[in-house]
Formats: structure tokens, sequence, C-alpha cells
């Protein structure tokens, strides 16, 4: 596995959270990280595309896509290198995964290749202090022709109801902040020359969904 370091203090402090929490993520997880397989239908693979999960966690995901789509190239990175030793305990061989900070890092160089025909990033961006950078970099990596999908909280979590403060009670335990300008800050990226932009609301707002498609003739 690749390492490249990352920002140290936000690795400590992701190590922190998923060196207990590892062993319980998957099963406790699926009670509320609502539309990741929303997400994973969305993606339409075909036998051969390069998908990579930036912050790929514990690999739950990218199994999911190998299971959906076989012959698929699986790609990963991570800042925690707890969740790495369970993404690689998971999925052993199948994946190519790499020690990286999401906001900036060298492909190419880490994982052998400079694009990726799907780029996911789920449920991490609420956890990226700059969040935005990370969005922007992962556009970079989608190959012509190719797609980024994200999912993270959506607005539902910023409600004045009970089950909304619990939630963002909840969420802030982990250091997990929803990005309520994720539609902005997709549109912009969407907006660019040979992009176009899809988003929507799932569960009533519960989650975000946003993909962006790159052109098949774009160029860099
Ligand atoms: C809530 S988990 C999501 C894991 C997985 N994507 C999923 O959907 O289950 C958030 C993940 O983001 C990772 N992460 C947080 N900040 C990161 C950064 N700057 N670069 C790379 N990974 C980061 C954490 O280590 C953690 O594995």
């Amino acid at each position: 596995m690749a390492d490249a370091g990352g920002n140290h203090d936000h690795a400590a402090l992701m190590d922190s959270i998923y060196r207990g929490q590892k062993y319980i993520y998957d099963v406790t997880r699926k009670y509320y990280l609502f539309g990741r397989d929303d997400l994973i239908r969305g993606l339409n693979c075909a036998s051969g595309d390069a998908v990579l999960e930036i912050a790929c966690g514990t690999g739950r995901n990218l199994a999911k896509v190998q299971h959906a789509y076989p012959g698929t190239k699986l790609f990963g990175i991570d800042i925690s290198a707890e969740m790495l030793s369970s993404a690689q305990a998971k999925l052993g061989t199948s994946a190519i995964l790499a020690s990286a900070d999401a906001r900036q890092f060298d492909a190419r160089a880490m994982l052998g290749r400079p694009t990726f025909e799907r780029v996911i990033l789920s449920y991490s961006i609420s956890m990226i202090p700059d969040w935005e950078r990370a969005m922007r970099h992962a556009a970079t990596l989608v190959a012509p022709g190719g797609s980024l999908h994200v999912v993270d909280f959506g607005s539902y979590s910023a409600r004045d109801t009970l089950g909304a403060r619990i939630l963002k009670w909840w969420l802030k335990q982990f250091h997990v902040s929803p990005r309520l300008n994720l539609p902005e800050v997709a549109e912009e990226i969407g907006a660019q020359p040979g992009w176009r932009r899809e988003g929507r609301d799932g569960m009533g707002g519960y989650y975000r969904l946003e993909r962006l498609y790159r052109d098949a003739g774009a160029t860099d």
C-alpha cells in the first residue's frame, strides 16, 4: 500500500476516531449513512472501468461496486491508516489502496494512473476540513466520458426538528459537519466547459446526491 503522508493532525484525528469504530463501522453506519447504495446503482460501470473511491473507509462501497459490476478495477485512498487496514482486509488484492489526503494527491504516482472512469466521494466531504478543494481535485481525476459521484448529508440536518437536532449532535461526536452548500459547489464544477451536472435529494433531503459527468471529447 502506498503512503503519501498527508496532513498529520487530521490523519491523527481520523485514526483516533476510527481505531475502535472500524470494528463496528459497517454494521452501525448502515442505519444512518443512507444513499450509498443509491450512489452505487447510479455508477452504471462497464467491465474494465477503473473506479476510485476517495476516502474509502473500510472498503464497504468498493466491495459492493465489485459485486454489482464484475470486471471493474478498484482503487481507494484514505487518510486513516486504521480505516485502510480494514479496507485491505476486506478487499485483499482486488483493489489498489493508498494512504493519501483527499485534498491533494498524485494519483499517477500512488495508484498507477492519472484518471478513472468513476470517482466516488461518499460521506467523506462532511469530514474533510477543506472539502471544496477535495471536490475540485476529485474532478481532475475523472477521465473523459467518466463521472464524479458524491453522496453526503442533505438539508434535513439543518431543520429545526428533534430528529435533526439528535442527528447533528450524534454527527458532532465524530467531527462530521454536513455541507449544506454541496449543490452550489457541484454546480460550480458542472458549469465548467465539458461538464454536466445532475443533483437530487434522497429520503426527503436526508441525503444529497450529486453526479458530475465529463464529456467524452473533453481534453485537459
Ligand atoms: C464516514 S467515513 C466514509 C467512508 C466510506 N466512504 C463510506 O461511505 O462508508 C469518512 C472517511 O473519510 C476519511 N477522511 C477524512 N478526511 C480525509 C482526508 N482529508 N483525506 C482522505 N480521507 C479522509 C476518514 O478517514 C474516513 O475513512
